[in-house]
């Protein structure tokens, strides 16, 4: 297996479902981890002792600017090669009842916050470096239960790396994503704790089985690899065939 020995990654909502498994998986490799959360600190000292190696915890407040600019101000100077644009969150916004307070939240933490991010991370991230966003499949379907905000707010995710990889194309940093479908994580679980739902979303999944948060870890790693130096502006679905 290839190494990642000598690298850096900076992986937001590093602490629990797919950034806990991108940071596992990375680290596997033997990339440094720089494990961002929010507010779960048992949640991402759990993640840090799973690694089993040097990790560094940041804190933020995705939703916030100046958190986000604390955040880069506490980490110093030090050189990124991999940028994983992970942490999100998935609100319901129904038409007719959504408050201007969930609907900021959702598109700050998920929009704002990853272009915020990435802003401040371009001057630490070596030529020649990588980002890998997470947008979902929901940015790309209709999906029912009200949560239009969030898939705009993906297929926002997606119009970010198409621009932003020929952007930074003249620095050689390749910029990619991946469309995850359903993944059963926190963000999900009291979602399809009931049966009807889940059965639903599992007949979406051709494959059979809804996403693990594994899947999209070895497309990310893949993604951070040189046999991805060719591959930018994509977005790859990793949804067992949910999105054709
Ligand atoms: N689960 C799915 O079905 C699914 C499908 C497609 C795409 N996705 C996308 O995949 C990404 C990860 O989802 P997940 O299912 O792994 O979620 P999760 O299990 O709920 O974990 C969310 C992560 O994001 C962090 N986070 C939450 N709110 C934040 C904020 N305001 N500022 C900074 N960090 C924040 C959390 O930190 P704390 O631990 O500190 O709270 C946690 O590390 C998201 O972008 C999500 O939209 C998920």
């Amino acid at each position: 297996m290839e190494t990642l020995e000598g690298t850096t990654a900076l992986v937001t909502g590093g602490s629990r479902g797919i950034g806990r498994a991108v940071c596992l998986r990375l680290a596997n490799d033997g990339a440094k981890i720089i494990l961002h959360y929010h507010s779960n600190r048992a949640a991402a000292e759990e993640a840090a002792a799973a690694i089993g190696r040097e990790v560094r915890l940041v804190r933020a407040d995705l939703g916030s600017i100046d958190e986000i600019e604390a955040m880069f101000g506490e980490l110093g100077p030090l050189k990124l090669d991999f940028l994983i644009n992970n942490a999100g969150i998935w609100k319901g916004t129904p038409m007719g009842s959504t408050t201007a307070a969930v609907a900021g939240q959702i598109i700050d933490t998920n929009l704002k916050g990853p272009f915020w991010v990435t802003q401040c991370a371009l001057p630490l991230l070596k030529d020649g470096g990588r980002i890998v966003n997470v947008s979902s499949v929901a940015g790309r379907i209709g999906v029912a239960g009200g949560r239009s905000l969030y898939g705009a707010t993906k297929a926002a995710i997606d119009a970010l790396t198409r621009n932003w990889a020929l952007e930074l194309a003249p620095r050689k940093i390749l910029v990619n994503a991946v469309a995850p479908g359903y993944v059963t994580t926190d963000m999900t679980s009291d979602y399809f704790s009931d049966p009807a739902i889940f059965e639903n979303a599992l007949r979406r999944h051709p494959l059979g089985r809804l996403t693990a948060p594994e899947d999209v870890a070895e497309v990310v790693a893949f993604l951070c690899s040189e046999g991805a130096r060719y591959v930018t502006g994509q977005s790859i679905n990793v949804s067992g065939g949910s999105v054709i």
